[in-house]
């Protein structure tokens, strides 16, 4: 076993793990893959103030996420298909969260369902939902998510319509993988993988398959998601679906600060800025540029969490520093789930969470709280794309 002490040596043993098909449907943005890119690489814009001689003892990463305590402000993100990434996937991630004191995000497109989850943990964890057409199906999920014990809806607000991928599509990229020549080929590599998604009965979307009308069998998925999406998705509905859900709210998805002001008319307890880890609107700004003015926005009417580009704990920091309340992870946390399932998940919280204590301490801070703007020093470069005249 290779020694790991950052997250890039979880992404390299995921990659020689996993399929290539499910390697590559995460480690892939839409189209040039501009925005997934700079996602990443805009961090490197900004730097830390090095500060000394201040009391450091004490510390601690602590703090609340829509007042919840958690053991760090660092969830992870609803990231579809991960009982695809390692067999139960969706268990060991919500698993390892629970046991390390982070929120669990639980896709609508996961392979293990709602109840699956509810049943292997304790810990609440949060639901996200794709907004569909069918009412019906949406007071069904938002039913479930309540007798599961969810503590928030997260509403995902960026997907009405599909970015395209090009390697999903030349991969032929389905759950549970199709089976062609070359497909079989990289899968007869991967035997461990193998062998636990052949001791796991879970394999298909289990949110869905059996749940949503004309939907009985894995084959038909494909065409109703394409149908189901509501490409007429507006505040009105997302206010609607807030009042059938009558729990806390998230809105994932947010770039612009005029849609922050929209979801905060809306009422809602918290918006993430988000890109959809540069998988929707290639070209879009990555989040970490855009998130400033949505905190300049929004960010005294309610939490403003933040995901894109985290591959460590100096990231999460910047981010906090940069006004984020809480941050999400998507890839970070899929690296270590497809590279040592549960344990993998435990490894990468562990790695984000004592980067983010050191860093923080470097930077003369005890407390998420006393985290600000003042830690951070920031390229011209950074804030240089303007609204065109
Ligand atoms: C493989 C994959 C699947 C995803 N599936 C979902 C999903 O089902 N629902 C959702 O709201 N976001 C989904 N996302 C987006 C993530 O929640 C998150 O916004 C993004 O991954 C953050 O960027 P990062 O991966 O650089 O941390 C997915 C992302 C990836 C990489």
């Amino acid at each position: 076993m290779p020694v790991i002490t950052e997250i890039e040596d979880l992404r390299r043993l995921y990659k020689r793990r996993v399929p290539k098909m499910f390697y590559d449907y995460a480690e892939t943005g839409s189209w040039s893959e501009t925005t997934f890119r700079e996602n990443t690489t805009d961090f490197d814009l900004i730097r830390f103030r090095q500060r000394v001689a201040v009391d450091m003892a004490g510390r601690s990463t602590r703090t609340k996420m829509i007042g919840e305590e958690v053991e760090m402000p660092v969830g992870l993100g609803p990231v579809g298909l991960t009982g695809m990434q390692s067999a139960d996937g969706e268990i060991k991630a919500a698993r390892a969260a629970e046991r390390f004191g982070v929120p669990f995000v639980l896709s609508t497109m996961s392979i293990c369902s709602i109840e699956d989850v509810a049943a292997h943990t304790t810990r609440p964890f949060w639901f996200q939902v794709y907004t569909l057409k069918d009412d019906d199906f949406m007071q069904r999920l938002f039913d479930r998510a309540r007798k599961a014990g969810c503590t928030a809806i997260v509403i995902t607000v960026d997907l009405q319509v599909q970015g395209q991928r090009h390697k999903d599509i030349k991969n032929g990229m389905s759950a549970p993988p199709k089976l062609t020549p070359s497909s079989i080929a990289n899968m007869m590599t991967k035997v461990p993988w193998g062998l636990e998604m052949l001791q796991t009965k879970r394999r298909f979307f289990g949110n869905i398959v059996g749940h949503a009308s004309g939907v009985s069998d894995p084959s038909s998925l494909s065409s109703w998601t394409a149908e189901a999406f509501d490409p007429s998705l507006d505040w009105e509905r997302i206010k609607q679906f807030k009042e059938m859900w009558g729990g806390k709210v998230i809105v994932k998805g947010i770039m612009d600060p005029e849609d922050a002001r929209r979801a905060a008319d809306a009422g809602v307890d918290a918006i993430v800025v988000s890109n959809h880890g540069g998988r929707q609107l290639d070209h879009a700004l990555s989040s970490i540029r855009a998130l400033p003015e949505v905190v300049k926005a929004v960010g005294d009417r309610l939490e403003v969490h933040f995901d894109g580009g985290i591959r460590s704990g100096q990231d999460v920091l910047k981010a906090l520093a940069l006004g984020a309340h809480a941050t999400w992870s998507g890839r970070a946390w899929t690296y270590g789930l497809g590279a040592m399932g549960e344990a993998g998940v435990t490894k990468a919280l562990e790695i984000l969470r004592h980067e983010l204590d050191v860093s923080m301490a470097l930077c003369g801070r005890r407390h998420i709280e006393e985290v600000d703007p003042s830690i951070l020093m920031v390229d011209d470069a950074f804030y240089s794309y303007k609204p065109a005249r």
